[in-house]
């Protein structure tokens, strides 16, 4: 049997496809449209997870809330009040964007800074390692990568891909890597990577399918160490007779001093610093943040009925252990792995109920 549609029915069909991959669209980006926390909202659930970076946090949750709501607000208007196609308004509307640069030492929450904000904000995530881009030395040629890798983050939804967050690790490094090799200069990479912060048109191929995609509402957070460019600031404060803590001073000048470049600095306007974690923020990482390395130990010992408590005395000396490894909250991991190792290695035996490690016995296990 052959039946041939009316022209009107075909028309009416694919009006109703067209109609439902709309409402798939929207449903996908719709918590995006929607963000409405405030800075100080976002800060409070950060605060579950970060510990300590008091001021730092602020400055960042203020930058996030505010790309967030500034880019659901252009969509909002656009796409649900206008009816304008997703793809279009993505390309033509412009917001400024106020990428971050956290600079700060190891271990201090850099990454998961990022990771936890995109969590909460409900965008997809990329870290990218940069140190990886001076060896190629253009990074033109990766910033494919980068979104493909958005792109799998959002789970193939390239509207949501072109909304996520990218962390860009050990930008501090682009410069001194590059020196190595002669012919390619830090300053080419740094140059590139302008054009991808900026936004950048990519096409990404797929099988037979093209998928356009462009980095113009990507938020970018550039974390590095920046070795000693306290003493950079501090040097620049004295000169000009700047007075207080030269955190709350850093600017792109000192870090165009250090070696980056005046045009790429000036694309990360929102610039933190972080603190090195005391004994007391490592203490607050194992028993407060939602994260807890320690908080995994305790779940993963209750399911052989084994309640594991460690006294307060015992988190100090696991702290202070940790603290002397100089890897931030790293050192945590390795830390607590060491102190329990003997203890998880015996299970099951015939032992179940409380298991209160105190000072002695971690330090006993340390030897
Ligand atoms: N301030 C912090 N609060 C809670 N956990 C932290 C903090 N800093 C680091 N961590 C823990 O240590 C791990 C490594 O930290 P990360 O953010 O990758 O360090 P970096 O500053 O070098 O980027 C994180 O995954 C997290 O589990
Ligand atoms: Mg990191």
């Amino acid at each position: 049997m052959y039946y041939s549609m009316s022209q009107q029915s075909r028309q009416r069909i694919e009006e109703k496809i067209a109609e439902l991959k709309r409402q798939q669209v929207l449903e996908a980006v719709e918590h995006i449209i929607e963000f409405n926390s405030t800075p100080s909202e976002l800060k409070k659930e950060m605060d579950k997870f970060v510990i300590g970076q008091k001021k730092g946090k602020k400055i960042i949750a203020t930058a996030i809330a505010f790309h967030y709501k500034r880019l659901g607000t252009a969509l909002k208007e656009a796409v649900i009040q206008k009816g304008e196609d997703i793809d279009e308004v993505l390309k033509t509307t412009r917001t400024p964007k106020a990428n971050i640069l956290i600079v700060g030492p190891t271990g201090c929450g850099k990454t998961y800074t990022a990771e936890i904000a995109s969590m909460l904000v409900g965008v997809p995530f990329a870290v990218e390692d940069l140190t990886k881009f001076s060896e190629v030395g253009y990074v033109g040629m990766e910033t494919g990568d980068i979104l493909v890798d958005l792109l799998i983050a959002a789970d193939g939804n390239s509207h949501v891909a072109q909304m996520g967050i990218v962390y860009l690790d050990e930008i501090d490094k682009i410069l001194t890597e590059t020196l190595a090799f002669k012919d390619v200069s830090g300053k080419g990479v740094q140059k590139g990577l302008l054009k991808l912060v900026e936004g950048m048109d990519n096409i990404v191929k797929m099988g037979k399918e093209r998928i356009h995609l462009s980095t113009k509402h990507v938020l970018f957070i550039a974390g590095g160490v920046f070795e000693d460019i306290e003493s950079i600031v501090k040097k620049r404060m004295a000169k000009q007779g700047l007075l207080g803590n030269w955190k709350d001073h850093l600017m792109a000048e000192d870090l165009v001093k250090f070696g980056m470049e005046r045009q790429l600095m000036g694309r990360f306007p929102v610039k933190v610093v972080y603190d090195q974690l005391t004994i007391q923020d490592l203490k607050n990482i194992m028993t407060k943040s939602e994260d807890s390395p320690l908080k995994a130990y305790v779940n993963d010992l209750k399911a052989w009925d084994i309640d594991l408590v460690l006294t307060d005395d015992a988190l100090t000396e696991i702290s202070r252990r940790a603290e002397q490894e100089g890897t931030g909250a790293r050192g945590l991991t390795s830390i607590l792995h060491r102190v329990l190792f003997e203890d998880m290695y015996s299970l099951p035996g015939n032992y179940t109920g409380e298991l209160v490690m105190d000072e002695m016995y971690v330090r006993s296990r340390l030897r």
